[in-house]
């Protein structure tokens, strides 16, 4: 197993996203409905944002539940939002002492009443925090996203609140959920599958990409570290070459 000492402080990635897959896989293969998997996802869940805001991760964006989601039995839907509503509960004392900050994405209002206003709470309660944002994406998905975000762009143009000459990605980008979020240098997949899901399409264009067979409930902090060293073995050209990048050349210009 990899310790946190092996890893370079200066090169960590400022923001890590991670696509919680397995659950339903690891209950099943120990003879148990889906939702045991889900109660034990909420264990790998605690220790990777323990392990991440020890480590100084300044994001972590964990994709908690997508629209197409929605599409799952009614049972296991509601079995989910329980969890989650009992999961903020329990854990926003923890957050407070930790100093992190829970933020969302998605389509919260499209929560249940419970779930949002639990959520909300929460946010509002944590909001000072200055450590590790965490980020949940419920009922979350890109194409979501941008498309609200055409949505609320058309409004300010009509609006007059912006012209068109002024539509540019940067400009776009404070349209989407995640504006103001620095854009995730690594993205992790848990479970052996290689999809993106509809998961922070825009906001990927350059992220380092890291898939791992183990199921999201057996997902640890030492499994962070890993995917955290692989990122920080990788050359990160954003459309130049080596030599650019080893002459340090500022990767914006
Ligand atoms: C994917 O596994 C996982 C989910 C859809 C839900 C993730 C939820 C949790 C980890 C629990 C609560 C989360 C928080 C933030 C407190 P899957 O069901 O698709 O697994 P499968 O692919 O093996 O069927």
């Amino acid at each position: 197993m990899i310790s946190k000492e092996q890893l370079d402080k200066d090169r960590l990635p400022r923001h890590v996203a991670i696509i919680m897959d397995g659950n339903g896989r690891w209950a099943k293969q120990k003879g148990n409905p889906r939702i045991f998997g889900h109660k034990n996802g909420v264990d790998a869940v605690r220790d990777t944002v323990e392990g991440a805001a020890e480590l100084g991760i300044g994001f972590l964006t964990l994709y908690a539940f997508s629209t197409e989601n929605w599409k799952r039995p009614r049972t296991e839907i509601d079995a989910l939002m329980s969890l989650l509503v009992a999961s903020i509960h329990k854990e926003t004392k923890t957050l407070l002492d930790n100093n992190v900050r829970l933020r969302a994405i998605g389509d919260i209002d499209s929560l249940p009443k419970s779930v949002a206003q639990n959520l909300k709470g929460a946010i509002k309660k944590t909001e000072k925090n200055t450590g590790l944002n965490l980020i949940l994406a419920l009922s979350y998905s890109s194409r979501w996203e941008i498309v609200n975000a055409v949505k609320l762009l058309v409004e300010d143009l009509q609006k007059e609140k912006i012209n068109s000459e002024d539509i540019n990605a940067s400009l776009f980008e404070l349209y989407l959920n995640t504006a103001g979020i620095p854009d995730p240098e690594l993205l992790i997949r848990t479970s052996g599958e290689y999809r993106i899901s509809n998961y922070l399409l825009w906001q990927i264009a350059y992220s380092e990409l890291y898939f791992t067979p183990t199921l999201w409930p057996d997902f640890r902090r030492e499994h962070l570290y890993k995917a955290i060293l692989d990122y920080q073995c990788r050359e990160r050209r954003f459309g130049k070459i080596s030599e650019q990048i080893a002459e340090n050349i500022n990767v914006n210009s």
